[in-house]
């Protein structure tokens, strides 16, 4: 017997991104086309400068992101609310009920870039958790610890049993999305957690590990928070984005800056992937056999763990080679080029999106 031809095209219903930062002003306009031309809706992240926090905040912001957008493209951005220690449950269940926010980010302050004014002390938290529990809105953790003597390739499990256990015990109903996770312990955790525990799993997460940075010199371009680990998490992630386990899905945490951003004595952490993300995604689960499970991870988990409807859309993949520029210069709202460098800069990628056919005429 032979082996089934690999496939030529893949069609999928329209994938989610459930975590990205789409940043503010000229940023924003160069950036945000590379996230919709494929996905219908995205979490968005509140931590810009300053956060994201009240409701006119948000509504604001959503009205500048689809003043961004280029046209015809369908793109529903789903806003999040940024926690401080003094966050407003009335504030919070207001944006939720006005259908505004569609969920809470926790950033343990200091832990990832603009996070200087997240959480200190997460039981401060108590009474915005006790309101979110009731109304079923979602909390999304960046789950790190940042205390200086906790070894930074340590922070993410070092967090979970200190933090994550002990406030899914006080909040049984509290629906929680453990973002970008990047660790063995962390794939194991969600797993037990129950359908109210999820994890968002990123395209670079699957494909580095903590080598790539320090590949003949430093390399910022490989550098993101949490940082990439040893090889057995990236092979533990692997494992859980291609399992088929509706805990698990999709978001890029595709973070960019500007070039001159990352190559600072003090770089930012950070990685592009928008342009090519699904592009990445789909390598990665036809390189374990799993291509026929890439259309639950990007379009179905998602929408299940968030109660929304799947999307109707439909979105072609084809297998045809392109080489990722070494370079982007994305033009921002005044005309000007920004220099970011995209994930997969300089590699081959098998596939490529196509643009997607009208509603129904997918075979
Ligand atoms: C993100 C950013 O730049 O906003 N950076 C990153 O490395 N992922 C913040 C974050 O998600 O940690
Ligand atoms: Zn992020």
């Amino acid at each position: 017997m032979t082996a089934a031809a690999p496939p030529e095209r893949l069609v999928l219903r329209r994938p989610d991104d459930w975590h990205v930062h789409l940043r503010d002003g000229a940023l924003l306009q160069a950036v945000v086309g590379a996230t919709a031309r494929v996905f219908a809706r995205a979490i968005v992240m509140p931590n810009l400068s300053p956060p994201i926090t009240t409701v006119e905040d948000a509504r604001a912001y959503r009205s500048r992101i689809l003043a961004a957008l280029p046209d015809g493209c369908g793109f529903t951005p789903l806003l999040t609310h940024y926690l401080r220690d003094d966050s407003d449950p009335r504030e919070i269940a207001r944006g939720f009920a006005e259908g505004v926010f569609t969920a809470c980010k926790l950033y343990p302050a200091h832990a990832t870039t603009n996070a200087a004014a997240g959480v200190r002390e997460i039981t401060s938290l108590t009474p915005v958790l006790e309101t979110m529990e009731r109304i079923g809105m979602p909390l999304l953790l960046h789950g790190e610890v940042t205390d200086a003597e906790v070894d930074i390739f340590d922070r993410e499990a070092v967090f979970i049993e200190r933090h994550l256990r002990p406030l899914l015990a006080r909040h049984p109903g509290l629906k929680v999305v453990f973002e970008h996770i990047t660790t063995a312990e962390a794939v194991a955790f969600v797993r037990q957690g129950g359908p109210r525990l999820a994890a968002t799993i990123t395209p670079h997460h699957l494909r580095i590990n903590r080598n790539a940075m320090f590949n003949g010199g430093f390399r910022p371009d490989f550098y993101c928070l949490p940082v990439a680990k040893r090889e057995r998490h990236r092979l533990a992630l692997r494992a859980a984005a291609t399992s088929g386990e509706p805990c698990f899905f999709l978001g890029t945490d595709s973070a960019p800056h500007p070039r001159s951003a990352k190559e600072a004595a003090c770089g930012c952490a950070g990685i592009f992937n928008a342009p090519f993300a699904l592009e990445s995604y789909a390598l990665t689960f036809e390189e374990e056999g799993a291509l026929d499970r890439l259309e639950s991870f990007a379009s179905v988990h998602g929408p299940r763990f968030y109660g929304l409807p799947e999307n109707t859309g439909t979105i072609i993949l084809r297998r045809e080679d392109h080489l990722v520029p070494s370079r982007l210069h994305l033009n921002d709202a005044a005309g000007r080029a920004v220099e970011v460098v995209p994930f997969h800069a300089g590699e081959l990628l098998p596939w490529r999106l196509a643009p997607a056919p009208p509603d129904g005429e997918a075979s």
